[in-house]
């Protein structure tokens, strides 16, 4: 199947319905139960001056920093037996949020725009995780396809289709250009509370970033520390670790899931490949003029770089 030509018209012929929800023009929004009204109650989030954020686009790498951020936090390098949903603040209410133990590190993608104040206020600290957009898209496509509860059955050819017109709604959830433009603006001026990482300089240095992160929350941390949670972060550690750990439920229920009950297949998974670059093993020679072209009048005037390979 390929896609037709809107975006709501995709949706009904290709069962997206990641793309259902809309709040006050941000649309786009992941199909979770209650997703409006949370959204609706977001503003008065309280934050606490301890809390730590992993901001990112969808497909970015928020496990992996989620999981190095607790560890670092937690001082040991164990996998959390937690799932990052549970801090993930689309998914969660304010009062499950309110609950959870202190120092928090939470986690959402979206846009700066939607970020509830208090962060700010209270000088939050924020990891950014950047990750160049081919991949990420590429890692979306498998994500929309693969996940049981979103079931994407179009091909990758018509799912690229959608990236132009996601670029029309410019406050969309799913539209990494809008994101990463005010993110990066963002983070060079608050430099104090931001950290920005790119994954593709993670992957090549592991415990350089595990040790980056730990200084930027101010927690100290030695060589031997730093080696053993970069080794249980890595992604075949992860990938086997989180494998059978509980993930939130289909549609939200609060059900205990095993991560693999909630994928299509072994092929699929939110620990799929790792790698970058694997873009080039999907994106034809057209699609990438026509992406390169997009990329560049959509980030004209941001000075953000993202490595397309390494
Ligand atoms: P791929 O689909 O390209 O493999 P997010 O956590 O933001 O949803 O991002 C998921 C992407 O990060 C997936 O990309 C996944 O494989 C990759 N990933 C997850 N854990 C990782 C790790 N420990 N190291 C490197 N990549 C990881």
């Amino acid at each position: 199947k390929d896609t037709k030509d809107s975006i709501f018209e995709m949706i009904d012929g290709h069962g997206l319905p990641f793309l259902w929800k809309q709040f006050e023009g941000l649309v786009g929004l992941p199909a979770i139960p209650n997703m409006v009204q949370r959204m609706r109650n977001l503003p008065n989030f309280v934050a606490r001056e301890e809390d730590i954020w992993v901001f990112s686009f969808p497909k970015c790498g928020t496990h992996w920093i989620w999981e190095v951020a607790s560890m670092v936090i937690n001082g040991k390098a164990e996998t959390i037996p937690v799932p990052k949903e549970d801090y993930f603040v689309e998914h969660e209410d304010l009062a499950s949020l309110d609950s959870k133990p202190f120092p928090r590190v939470l986690n959402t993608h979206l846009p700066l725009e939607w970020i509830p104040k208090d962060v700010f206020t209270k000088k939050n600290k924020i990891i950014l995780v950047i990750r160049n957009p081919k991949d990420a898209y590429v890692s979306l496509y498998y994500h929309m396809s693969g996940m049981k509860r979103k079931n994407y059955e179009g091909t990758w050819n018509g799912f690229f289709e959608l990236i132009p017109q996601l670029m029309e709604y410019e406050k969309c959830y799913d539209n990494w250009m809008y994101y990463y433009k005010a993110f990066w603006e963002y983070a060079k001026q608050h430099t104090d509370t931001v950290l920005a990482l790119k994954y593709e300089e993670m992957l090549k240095d592991p415990v350089g970033h595990v040790r980056k992160i730990a200084e930027f929350l101010g927690k100290p941390i030695d060589q031997k520390l730093c080696e053993a949670i970069a080794e249980k972060c890595s992604f075949d550690h992860m990938k086997k670790a989180k494998q059978t750990s509980r993930v939130a439920g289909p549609e939200g229920e609060k059900h205990a899931k095993p991560e693999e009950k909630v994928w299509r297949d072994a092929a699929h998974g939110m620990y799929r490949k790792g790698k970058v670059g694997d873009w080039k093993n999907h994106f034809t020679v057209a699609q990438n003029e026509r992406f390169d072209a997009l990329y560049q009048e959509q980030m004209k005037g941001s000075d953000l770089t993202v490595a397309f390979e390494i």
